[in-house]
């Protein structure tokens, strides 16, 4: 029987973990598993449920929730307890509630234990914050994407910047900093590198050249 392989992919916001994760999974014909909207899923639906953060009411809730995803038209779909959450779980909200939710260590243990449940009969490409340190410390492949802070926010604020014309560059700087402040620095598995895990500075390559650098040290691996 053909062993199935887990890609993990870490990073902080604003690396090209996305559009790498997505390519990648396209082209090996893997599962695509997106743990940041599993964090963000639940944050919106504590919201819209007026459930907390650090009570049980929101443990009790992640454990409720079934999470699958989907390549469809060329996105990567999200869906909760069969709801189609894609686009609903990417406002600016959403993100900072995402944040708040993913310091609870155990709604973590609560999610990482459905990431591994996802990856339980499949290859999968799994993109988050922890993938290769905590979920998957084994994964046959483990890649780590870093930028610079400016570049990581220029690129944010070139994609915002189309459907919001008020943003500024100097927000999304400051809310990325933050945002990767806290990832960080939080106690409950912060974001760090794997001691294994391959890092890519993505600051001076296009997104074409991380892809193309991603699949040839997994063909490698691999093979
Ligand atoms: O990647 P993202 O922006 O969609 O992630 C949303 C939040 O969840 C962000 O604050 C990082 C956090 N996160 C995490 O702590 N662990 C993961 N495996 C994935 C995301």
């Amino acid at each position: 029987m053909k062993k199935n392989i887990v890609v993990a992919i870490d990073g902080p916001a604003g690396v090209g973990k996305s559009s790498v994760s997505f390519q990648v999974a396209k082209h090996f014909d893997y599962m695509l598993i997106d743990t940041g909207a599993m964090y963000r899923s639940v944050a919106l639906k504590a919201f819209n449920l007026g459930i907390e953060n650090n009570t049980p009411e929101i443990l009790e809730l992640s454990k409720s929730l079934n999470f699958s995803f989907k390549i469809e038209n060329n996105k990567n779909m999200v869906f909760v307890n069969g709801e189609d959450v894609s686009t609903l779980i990417r406002t600016e909200t959403v993100s900072k509630m995402a944040t708040d939710v993913a310091k609870n260590g155990d709604l973590r243990k609560i999610l990482v234990e459905k990431q591994q449940r996802l990856a339980d009969n499949c290859s999968v490409v799994m993109e988050g914050r922890d993938i290769g340190t905590v979920v998957f410390p084994n994964a046959e492949v483990k890649i780590f994407l870093s930028a610079t802070p400016e570049v990581k926010a220029e690129r944010r604020f070139k994609e915002l910047k189309e459907k919001d014309p008020t943003v500024t560059f100097k927000s999304i700087f400051e809310a990325m900093v933050l945002r990767d402040k806290q990832d960080s620095e939080r106690a409950e598995s912060p974001l760090k590198k794997a001691d294994d895990a391959l890092e890519i500075d993505t600051s001076d390559k296009t997104i074409d050249e991380v892809i193309s650098n991603v699949l040839s040290v997994i063909n490698s691996r691999i093979s």
